[in-house]
């Protein structure tokens, strides 16, 4: 019965993980990408992979390499470009 209010928070910590995450991927992808990257640009070539799980795992290949952002930005970023710029 101790475990009972571990468990009941454990729902609470992931959404409010799930925002901050949501907020500092903005903010990285204006530090990290933003000086060459608009958001226009990017819906545009969003277009072109219009599956979200495509899209998703072809990014997470592409910014290995390209002006790769510190393995722990990455998800962030990620999930900035696919709820921001190409919600269809
Ligand atoms: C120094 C400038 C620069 C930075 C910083 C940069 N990019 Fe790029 N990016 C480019 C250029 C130039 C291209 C087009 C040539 C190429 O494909 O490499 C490109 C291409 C892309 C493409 C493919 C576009 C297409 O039409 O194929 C995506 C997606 C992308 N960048 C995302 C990002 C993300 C996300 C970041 C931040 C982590 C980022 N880029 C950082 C310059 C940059």
């Amino acid at each position: 019965m101790a475990l009972r209010p571990i468990l009941l928070s454990i729902p609470l910590l992931l959404a409010a993980s799930l925002t901050a995450a949501s907020q500092d991927g903005e903010m990285l992808f204006a530090q990290r990408c933003g000086d060459c990257h608009g958001a226009r640009a990017i819906s545009a070539w969003g277009r072109k992979l219009p599956n979200p799980e495509q899209r998703g795992l072809w990014l997470e290949g592409f910014l290995a390499t390209h002006h790769p952002p510190p393995e722990n930005e990455r998800a962030p970023i990620i999930e900035h470009i696919q709820s921001r710029y190409m919600r269809r």
